[in-house]
């Protein structure tokens, strides 16, 4: 899913939330990394967990993701947009959501690209958000029970960092020219 073109470029400083939910970091780490491009803007963003955003109102746009687990946005993050839905779907949204289709292979990587509109299906209806993106994050056999080593060894899964940080910066910085409706320092559009 791309992000829709402009609807509104906004001129000046925006106030950015970025806000997320996982376990294990990747998370984290990813809306850390948007982050750090939509400042390169001039942005005021703050980056926060889902459970420790006490006043959602007052940003100009909202980034949000979560881990997925089951094929499932994780709770606190289904909450946060359950419970902020209006002010979202009124807003500049974007989604995210961390997986791992970089760990998979053959069919099963291709399953994964589908299971995205499971995933997230039902908030891009609700939100309609300006983009959506899934990307890869590490994934260790300490993360997973026993049960889930056997089910993800057969579907021929190789641990470890799937991050793909080109890939987060080229989206951060998309997100920064549908913002503002212009190239930033990165240069035009590429
Ligand atoms: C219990 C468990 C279930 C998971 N289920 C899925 C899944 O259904 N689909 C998927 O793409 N990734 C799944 N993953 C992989 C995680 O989404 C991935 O490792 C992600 O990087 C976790 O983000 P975090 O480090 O912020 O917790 C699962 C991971 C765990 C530990």
């Amino acid at each position: 899913m791309t992000s829709a073109p402009a609807p509104s470029a906004r001129r000046g400083a925006v106030r950015v939330l970025v806000a997320h939910a996982g376990v294990h970091g990747s998370t984290q780490s990813i809306a850390e990394r948007l982050a750090a491009r939509l400042r390169e803007r001039g942005d005021e963003v703050d980056v926060l967990a889902v459970d420790a955003v006490a006043d959602p109102a007052g940003y100009d746009a909202y980034v949000v993701g979560s881990a997925v687990h089951d094929m499932a946005w994780l709770p606190p993050a289904l909450r946060f947009v359950r419970a902020n839905a209006g002010l979202l779907a009124d807003g500049d949204v974007w989604l995210f959501t961390v997986g791992m289709p970089g760990a998979l292979r053959g069919p099963w990587r291709t399953l994964a690209g589908r299971e995205e509109g499971r995933v997230v299906g039902d908030l891009v209806a609700q939100l309609r958000p300006r983009g959506h993106r899934l990307f890869s994050g590490v994934i260790d056999p300490e993360h997973l029970t026993r049960a889930g080593r056997a089910a993800f060894r057969a579907m021929g899964l190789r641990y470890g960092d799937h991050r793909n940080w080109p890939e987060v910066d080229a989206w951060g910085r998309e997100i920064g020219r549908a913002l503002h409706g212009r190239p930033g320092p990165d240069g035009p559009p590429e």
